[in-house]
């Protein structure tokens, strides 16, 4: 299966990557005799670089035939220089986090919800807007589909809104919740970002959160468990199945 679903995503990838889809805005079809002058047009230059993606691509890395698969925002400076998603300082968070619950990255899948670097004119990461998620939501959904995991892990406020279009979700409460995305679990927590890690708090709901996370891999409550009689991750659950 990993062949065939690795072909599929390096096709998907590639096809991204080369028509930049995702990336680029539509044409606005504004015509030149409207645009803006002067200090409107510096104004509106200055808006633009704030809002520009870089031109590297990021593609998902990992097992494809994993139970789960981990979505974040967008690469960031790290990850463009890589090109694989989570190596940064959010991705040693992300490490930790996935070793608390008996996890290493070779067992799960890690992609983003946009994979292009999101930049400030000042050359700073920066979150994804709201129209950069949009754009990029339909070549999330395709890799999903895909990848065909039985949990996806929304890693913050970008990808669980996106694929619940949600757009105003309350993190504090949707940190270790989880619901049902076509037949899939989809669980939410808070990003593994270093701002995140240094809040006790938050940090403290990030680890409770995986702690669930593990419970509910190891249970594998519906398509897995079923069939198989193991947990989400092939573990077999003495006792419960004869
Ligand atoms: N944050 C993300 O959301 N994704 C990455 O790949 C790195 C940091």
């Amino acid at each position: 299966m990993a062949n065939i679903k690795n072909a599929l995503l390096t096709s998907l990838y590639a096809q991204l990557a080369a028509t930049r889809a995702g990336r680029d805005e539509p044409s606005s079809g504004v015509a030149s005799d409207t645009a803006p002058a002067g200090d409107e047009l510096a104004l509106a230059e200055k808006v633009a670089a704030d809002r520009a993606l870089g031109s590297i691509f990021v593609p998902g890395s990992g097992d494809p035939d994993a139970a789960v698969v981990l979505v974040g925002e967008a690469p960031g400076r790290d990850e463009e220089k890589s090109k694989r998603p989570f190596v940064g300082a959010a991705g040693k968070n992300l490490d930790l986090l996935l070793n608390h619950i008996g996890l290493t990255r070779d067992q799960v899948f890690i992609t983003n919800l946009v994979k292009y670097r999101p930049l400030t004119a000042a050359g700073r990461n920066r979150k994804p807007s709201v129209q950069e998620s949009r754009r990029a939501l339909p070549y999330l959904v395709l890799e999903l589909a895909i990848l065909d995991p039985a949990v996806i892990v929304c890693l913050g406020a970008a990808a669980a809104s996106a694929l619940l279009h949600q757009p105003n979700l309350n993190m504090r409460q949707a940190n270790g919740s989880r619901s049902d995305l076509d037949g899939r679990t989809l669980f939410i927590t808070y990003h593994p970002s270093p701002f995140n890690f240094r809040n006790p708090t938050r940090r403290a709901a990030l680890f409770a959160a995986f702690t669930e996370l593990g419970g509910l891999l190891l249970l594998g409550r519906d398509r897995v468990n079923s069939r198989a009689g193991t947990g989400y991750l092939g573990t077999r659950l003495d006792g419960e199945h004869g």
